[in-house]
């Protein structure tokens, strides 16, 4: 058996996409490690959204090279792989920053990796594949997904044609594009055929998937044993009434809502190129609320773009505080070379970005701690997913995407029970009794 050793950097499309290159490989005689300095295999599945993020992957790259060469002392061979976005973005100048990588393969190419090994190891001739042929890559990747776990990603849609102004996702992933409705069907079958009983659908703007979102939905309801479903990342200009309607209409659609809208200021948001205002996006939130009002919300927010002023961030913690996030993710702007936005007059030093963004976060963990709060005394269903750090401890997920730590043995992982919340801290929940099994 050949090992291979897989990072994975960035967003859950990455991670969907190391396990599909995983299911690529096996059928090689290619079984996972986790010990990369024993690997013949390394990939590195990169993430190119921020400066930092891209410059880890150089970081890594130094060790792995290091392994590469101590194993080469040994008499073995070891293959280096850079894939994902860095791969698209930067294609062969990869390979003059560290010459020990071997080959480089962008997003929608990863399903010729067999046919880029084999090639690297015949001869170092034609070492990068980063074309943008989606459907290509979809056709082309086995059709039984490799399961383990009672919860999977499955990606429905790639791509993005959005472009706001400070995002590389656009040139790194290419257009929008998303799978047929069966195919998707198929995928989804076969994992809950494998015990999975919680999907998550992905997509760089999911809610764009052409086939209707709510209508995927209603369909992947139908599949027995799939009881969750859930999707990441929205757009609020995609995010259309039927999808709406289906959090009403479907309890397996999860209440949970991620739906980024980086700024609460109307100026910005037009310098961002985002399409919508701060108003739009609060009066989208309550359509939402009026369907299922118990649903969590989740955003992304950058703070300090160029031209960004007090009154603006102040606009931000605003809309904050009128919308109310059971979580967030918070970034201070990271200027990507080759986006408009990096070449905008008014970029901010790192001190006023710092600062407001320790100030958004203050807010934010405020709010998530007072929405975990609201589930004490409470029971939910929970689904549980794996062994918990301590012995006799498991680790499940509530409706709202809370981790819930209990104390119950390990014969439930795999299944969705009540189970009554006692405490809640920022990152968790607590529960007590496990009601009944369902
Ligand atoms: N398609 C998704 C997000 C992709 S990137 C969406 O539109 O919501 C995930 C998040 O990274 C973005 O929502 C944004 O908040 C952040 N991000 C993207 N580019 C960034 C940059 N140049 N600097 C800081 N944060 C950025
Ligand atoms: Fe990037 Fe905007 Fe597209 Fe999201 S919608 S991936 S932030 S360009
Ligand atoms: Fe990063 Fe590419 Fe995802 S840039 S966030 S890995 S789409």
């Amino acid at each position: 058996m050949k090992r291979l050793y897989i990072k994975t950097y960035g967003c859950q499309m990455n991670v969907y996409d190391s396990e599909r290159m995983a299911d690529v490989l096996r059928p090689l005689g290619y079984g996972m490690t986790d010990r990369p300095e024993e690997a013949d295999l390394v990939v590195l599945n990169t993430c190119h959204i921020r400066e930092k993020a891209t410059e880890k992957v150089y970081s890594e790259l130094g060790y792995i090279k290091q392994m590469k060469l101590d194993r080469a002392a040994l008499g073995h061979q070891m293959t280096i792989a850079v894939a994902g976005c860095v791969a698209q973005a930067e294609g062969e100048e990869i390979m003059i920053r560290q010459p020990a990588v071997d080959l480089v393969v962008g997003p929608q190419a990863y399903h010729q990796l067999p046919e880029l090994i084999a090639r690297t190891h015949r001869a170092r001739g034609e070492r990068l594949s980063a074309a943008f042929a989606a459907d290509e890559k979809f056709d082309a990747l086995p059709a039984e997904r490799h399961a383990d776990g009672p919860t999977a990603f499955l990606t429905v849609q790639e791509g993005c044609d959005k472009f706001c102004t400070f995002c590389v996702v656009p040139y790194t992933r290419g257009g929008e594009y998303s799978r047929p409705m069966e195919a998707i069907e198929a995928e989804a079958r076969s994992l809950a055929g494998k015990g999975v009983r919680e999907v998550t659908l992905l997509g760089q703007n999911v809610n764009a998937f052409t086939g209707g979102l709510g209508t995927l939905a209603r369909r992947l309801a139908k599949i027995p044993g799939l009881d969750r479903i859930r999707y990441t990342t929205s757009h609020p200009r995609d995010m259309d009434d039927d999808l709406i309607a289906a959090h009403a209409e479907l309890p397996q659609l999860m209440p949970y809502l991620h739906l980024p809208v980086q700024s609460g200021s109307d100026r910005i948001l037009k310098a961002m190129n985002r399409g919508h205002t701060a108003e739009h996006y609060v009066r989208l939130i309550e359509k939402v609320r009026a369907a299922r009002p118990d649903i969590a919300l989740s955003g992304d927010f950058i703070v300090g773009f160029p031209g960004e002023r007090d009154s603006d961030f102040e606009a931000t913690l605003n809309l904050v505080r009128e919308v109310g996030y059971a979580s967030a993710f918070t970034f201070k702007y990271s200027r990507r070379p080759g986006t408009p936005a990096s070449a905008m007059p008014g970029q901010l030093p790192d001190e006023v970005a710092d600062e407001r963004l320790a100030r958004l976060n203050d807010l934010l963990a405020e709010q998530q701690v007072a929405f975990n709060q609201t589930l004490v005394g409470r029971t939910v269903d929970v689904l549980f997913t794996k062994p918990g750090r301590n012995t006799g401890q498991i680790i499940g997920r509530s409706p709202y995407l809370q981790s819930v730590h209990i104390e119950a043995p390990e014969s439930l992982i795999g299944q969705i029970a009540p189970v009554r919340i006692d405490s809640a801290a920022r990152n968790s929940l607590a529960g007590s009794a496990v009601l009944e099994a369902a």
